[in-house]
C-alpha cells in the first residue's frame, strides 16, 4: 500500500472485533511514531499503551461516554511532553509546535494502522484532568491530547465527505485568488479529483461488500 492509498483508505473505526492486537503489531506502530517530525527534533511527545481492560474501560467513560471505546484492544493515550517542547521555543514551542508535532505522531501512526489493516479513531473528546489521574501524568508537564483506540475493525464505514480542493486552496493571498487564476492548474485538481472519485468508489463498495463479512 502506497502513502496515497493509506490515507484515502483511512476512516474512523469505532467497532472492533473481540481479538487483542500483537506484541509485534504494537511495536509497528510505535516505530511510526518515532519517525515523527518535530520542531528542532525534540520529540516532545510520550506515549501510554493502555491494555489494561480496567483501564480501558475507565478511559472510554470519562471520554463522553464514548461506549464503542471498550471494544478496543487497546488505546493509545498520546500526550505532549511540555517541557520537552517548550525548550528554547517557549509558549510556542508548547502552544504551536508542541501541538503540531503530535498531530503529525497521530496521524502517522494511523496510516501505519491503516497500512496494516488494522483500525482506529483519532479521539479528542475527554476530560484531561480524569485523564491525568488515570495515567497519573498529574505531577508532570505531560499533557494528554489524544487518545487511540485500535483494533482489528468490525465494521468500516463508507468515507464520509469533504470539502472540495477549491473550497480551501488559495493562491497567493487568502480570498484573493482562488486556483481558477493559476492557469491549467484547475485541469489537474479535476483530474485528481476524478481519481480520488473513482477510489472512494470502489472503496465504497468494498465497505458494502464486506459489512456482512466484517460482523
Ligand atoms: C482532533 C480530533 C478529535 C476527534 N475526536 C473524536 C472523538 O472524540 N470521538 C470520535 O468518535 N471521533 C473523533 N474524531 C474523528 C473525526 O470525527 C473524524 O476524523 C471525522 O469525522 C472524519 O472521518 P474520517 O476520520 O473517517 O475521515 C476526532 C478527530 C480529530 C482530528
Amino acid at each position: 500500500m502506497d502513502v496515497l492509498e493509506a490515507i484515502l483508505r483511512r476512516r474512523s473505526i469505532r467497532r472492533f472485533k473481540e481479538r487483542n492486537i500483537k506484541k509485534e503489531e504494537v511495536a509497528e506502530i510505535l516505530k511510526a511514531a518515532r519517525w515523527t517530525p518535530s520542531a528542532g527534533n525534540r520529540q516532545p511527545w510520550e506515549i501510554i499503551v493502555v491494555r489494561d481492560r480496567d483501564l480501558i474501560e475507565e478511559l472510554a467513560e470519562i471520554s463522553l461516554e464514548q461506549d464503542w471505546m471498550k471494544s478496543a484492544s487497546l488505546i493509545f493515550v498520546v500526550c505532549l511532553n511540555e517541557e520537552l517542547a517548550e525548550g528554547s521555543y517557549g509558549k510556542r514551542g508548547v502552544e504551536v509546535y508542541g501541538m503540531q508535532a503530535t498531530g503529525a505522531l497521530i496521524e502517522n501512526m494511523l496510516l501505519r494502522i491503516t497500512e496494516m489493516g488494522l483500525g482506529a479513531c483519532w479521539v479528542g473528546s475527554f476530560d484531561e484532568d480524569r485523564v491525568e489521574d488515570l495515567i497519573k501524568t498529574h505531577e508532570e508537564k505531560v499533557r494528554p491530547v489524544a487518545m487511540i483506540p485500535v483494533g482489528y475493525p468490525k465494521k468500516t464505514p463508507g468515507p464520509p465527505p469533504r470539502r472540495e480542493i477549491n473550497a480551501f486552496s488559495h493562491v497567493d493571498e487568502y480570498k484573493g485568488k482562488n486556483l481558477r487564476n493559476w492557469r491549467g492548474l484547475v485541469k489537474c485538481v479535476k483530474k485528481a479529483k476524478l481519481e480520488t472519485k473513482r477510489f472512494m468508489n470502489s472503496l465504497r463498495e468494498d465497505s458494502e461488500n464486506n459489512s456482512n463479512n466484517q460482523e
